[in-house]
């Protein structure tokens, strides 16, 4: 495998990115949100190595990532004008539109469905590479399948660097957490997955953009929640409050804990195993995946994480915790998945 070792990608580095995607091989690369692990969105056998590598079940959809609104029509179909504007108002930017797919659209893009998820990332490495190479470049996290999103180049190196052709390094990412997916092929926008372009952001915009179906347009969370992004560690939430007779409870039972919080917090846990987040939800997740790894190294029996806010800006947060504790309710038999 090559890899750069500049924080920034030079155009030399871009190029090869796009003869290695020309020629069906993987490259991650950085985007807003998280690193992203990218193939020929028209080529089949890239995409089928795509899925063997991150071990993903083949009938779980990609996003296809755009360089240019433009190109929406050679992905989709039957597109309604709201995806027009939304894309027009937050792209480049952390919105994936699930449209109507073409029917020339692989099915390896689509796990088989009848849609399709389109972004264009805000992210001038991004940009560059998907401008050169012209075409669509299917790309899910570049992790295995369940774990943590990466967001630094090394986080896809310990994941993935001797399975892939290329890692173009962009430097830290500066969201942090996976787009927000809004479906637009229902009767109703739907938000799939929450992200740092809220619901108040889109209920705004679609407010104002459809005057006459203000009411019409109220977006709902589905309430699955699948587990995902996921430490090896127990993880468990736990509000604040609760937080000492928690650790107290563990350190009684020889259970060795580690500790996320929002602010600095009075414990007797040794400071190593006390990573602090942040008390704003931008700062929280720009950092949330890389902070889990971090506690996830200590190979303590459980991680802790103080509770977050389930509104605004922290759902985004919130959603991903959740899921993150999921694995281990799961494991204990207390949630299905999705
Ligand atoms: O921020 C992001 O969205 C990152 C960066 C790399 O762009 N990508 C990402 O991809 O998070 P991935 O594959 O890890 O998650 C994509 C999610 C999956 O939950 C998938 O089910 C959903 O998008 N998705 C993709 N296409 C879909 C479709 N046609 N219908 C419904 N959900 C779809
Ligand atoms: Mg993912």
């Amino acid at each position: 495998m090559h890899t750069n070792n500049t924080i920034s990608s030079s155009i030399a580095d871009i190029h090869l990115a796009v003869e290695i995607l020309q020629q069906g091989g993987l490259v991650a690369f950085p985007t807003e949100t998280v690193y992203g692990l990218g193939a020929d969105a028209s080529n089949a056998r890239a995409l089928q190595k795509l899925y063997a590598i991150k071990g993903r079940p083949t009938n779980h959809p990609v996003i296809v990532h755009l360089a240019d609104i433009e190109q929406l029509s050679e992905w989709g179909q039957d597109i309604p004008p709201i995806a027009f504007e939304l894309g027009n108002a937050f792209w480049p930017g952390p919105l994936t539109l699930i449209l109507r797919r073409r029917e020339t659209v692989l099915d390896e893009v689509t796990g088989g469905q009848g849609t399709v998820g389109v972004r264009i990332p805000d992210h001038p490495v991004a940009l560059a590479l998907l401008k050169q190479f012209g075409r669509g470049v299917a790309a899910p996290s570049a992790n295995r399948f369940g774990r943590l999103s990466p967001t630094r180049a090394d986080h896809v190196r310990a994941d993935l660097g001797h399975d892939i052709d290329y890692i173009l390094d962009g430097g830290p990412c500066t969201i942090g957490v996976e787009s927000t997916i809004i479906d637009l092929t229902q009767d109703f926008p739907t938000i799939l997955r929450p992200g740092m372009i809220s619901l108040a952001d889109l209920n705004k915009f679609l407010g104002i953009e459809t005057e006459t179906a203000t009411s019409k347009t109220t977006i709902r969370v589905p309430g699955a929640l699948p587990s995902h992004y996921a430490p090896n560690t127990p993880l468990e939430i736990v509000p604040l409050a609760q937080l000492p007779e928690k650790i107290e409870q563990y350190q009684q039972e020889n259970i060795s804990v580690a500790l996320l919080t929002c602010a600095p917090f009075k414990t007797n846990l040794p400071p190593s195993h006390r990573v602090l987040g942040s008390n704003t939800p931008q700062h929280y997740a720009q950092t949330l995946y890389a902070n889990l790894r971090q506690l996830d190294t200590l190979g303590c029996q459980r991680i802790l994480v103080e509770a977050v806010p389930n509104e605004g800006l922290w759902q985004a947060v919130f959603n991903r915790l959740q899921r993150a504790a999921n694995t281990f309710a799961s494991i204990q038999g207390e949630a299905t998945h999705v």
